[in-house]
Order: structure tokens, then C-alpha cells, then sequence
């Protein structure tokens, strides 16, 4: 059955992060990857689908001084990511969907999403990618660390096999779900420059993940 997102994470909160780096391959590694390549000193960072904050932790330990926005649609993640740093008033939490909200004007060095936005269609993305990339400074960057499929048939296959789900459910076609549905990864990077990112490129990969790096 089709979950609504919130309520899906929701409901596996207790052992997240533990199936997180033990069962999604690469994890341990794409994890401290991701947070390394995010900014050194007084910066501002904007974490899109932060969850519980897996990529956070790396960071934060090494970067005491960034401004970190996260943003997520559960707010029981967001209460984990706080308990991690319940002090911390560089921590900036707000819940809602990033597809909705405003981001701001360039306002961010950075930008990062890890494992979050695989559930969207290119035309969501869009949208997304464009209003990022108002919130990002001149020469700031995205980092995308997420998986993609492995090519058209199947990223084709995800958004059938949802709208039948949907159908069969009785689900509305707004309604956020938990179901995967990757692009692959020539296909996010088309959208990240359609969406005026000038520079876009894989900086590694780890089986079916990558870390994309677009830069304004
Ligand atoms: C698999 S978790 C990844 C969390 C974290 N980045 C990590 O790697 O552990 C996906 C997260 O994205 C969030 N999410 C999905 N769609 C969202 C949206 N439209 N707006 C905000 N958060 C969203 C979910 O609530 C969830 O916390």
C-alpha cells in the first residue's frame, strides 16, 4: 500500500539511521563524501530533505561555524536532527515540503540533499532547481548525493508503476507518497541546467548513488 510520506517515515523513525548506513550501499562512505565537500567557516547551508541529519553529523563536527537551514516534511525527523544539537542556535529546522516553500533570494554558499529527492518528476524538479538556484549566492553550489535509475525503461517503469498504484489505491494524484521514482542521473543533471545551473558534473560514484555537483 502507498504511505503518505510523513507518515512513512514516521513509522520507521525508531532505527533509521542504523538501516540507513547499514543497509543502503555506500552509505558510510557517501556520507562523510557529501559533508566534506561543503564549505569551511561562517557559511550558510541549506540541507533540502534533512531527516534525521546523517549528513549533518559529518559536517558539524568539522564546521562549528556554518548556518545550517534544514528542511523536511516530517516533523519526527526534525525532532531527532534537534535532539542531536538541542543548543545548537546555528541550527535553523523548518517543516514543510521544499517544494512549496520559498528558499529566499541569493541567500545560500551551499546547498545540499542526500537521499530525498528521488520521489519527484522532472517538472517538480524544475521548479525546485529554479527557485534553488535564486536562493544560492553567486558561485555557491548544490551537492545532490542521491540514486538514479539505471536507465529510461526503468526510471519510465518507477512512474507507471506509481500512477497505477495510485489508481488502483484511490490515491490522489497530488498526494505526496513514499514511492521511488529516480531519474536517472543524465536526466537530473538536464533539469539542474535547464534550471540555470551552470556547471554540472558527477563527482563520484558509490553502485546506483552518485554526488552531483551543479554550481550557480
Ligand atoms: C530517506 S530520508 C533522507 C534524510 C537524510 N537526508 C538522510 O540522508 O538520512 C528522505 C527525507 O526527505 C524528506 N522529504 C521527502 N519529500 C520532501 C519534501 N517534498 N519536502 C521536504 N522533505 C521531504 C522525508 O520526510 C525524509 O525525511
Amino acid at each position: 500500500m502507498l504511505e503518505p510520506m510523513d507518515a512513512f517515515f514516521k513509522a520507521r523513525i525508531d532505527g533509521y539511521d542504523e538501516h540507513m548506513l547499514e543497509e543502503i550501499g555506500g552509505a558510510k562512505v557517501f556520507y562523510p563524501f557529501t559533508a566534506e565537500q561543503l564549505p569551511d567557516g561562517p557559511v550558510s547551508v541549506l540541507d533540502l530533505g534533512c531527516g534525521t541529519g546523517l549528513e549533518l553529523v559529518p559536517y558539524r563536527v568539522r564546521n562549528p561555524q556554518a548556518e545550517i537551514t534544514g528542511i523536511d516534511l516530517s516533523q519526527t525527523m526534525l525532532d531527532r536532527l534537534r535532539a542531536r544539537w538541542p543548543e545548537d542556535p546555528k541550527l535553523h529546522l523548518i517543516c514543510g515540503s521544499y517544494l512549496d516553500l520559498p528558499l529566499g533570494d541569493n541567500r545560500y554558499d551551499a546547498a545540499v540533499s542526500v537521499e530525498s529527492l528521488h520521489h519527484f518528476t522532472p517538472e517538480e524538479k524544475l521548479g525546485l532547481y529554479r527557485k534553488l538556484h535564486r536562493a544560492l549566492k553567486k558561485d555557491g553550489f548544490f551537492l545532490l548525493t542521491d540514486y538514479f535509475a539505471e536507465g529510461e525503461a526503468e526510471e519510465r517503469q518507477y512512474f507507471q508503476e506509481l500512477r497505477r498504484l495510485k489508481e488502483e489505491q484511490g490515491v490522489a494524484d497530488e498526494t505526496l507518497c513514499h514511492y521511488d521514482t529516480p531519474l536517472t542521473v543524465e536526466h537530473e543533471m538536464a533539469v539542474l541546467r535547464e534550471a540555470g545551473f551552470a556547471q554540472v558534473e558527477v563527482l563520484e560514484r558509490w553502485e546506483n548513488t552518485c554526488c552531483v555537483r551543479a554550481v550557480h
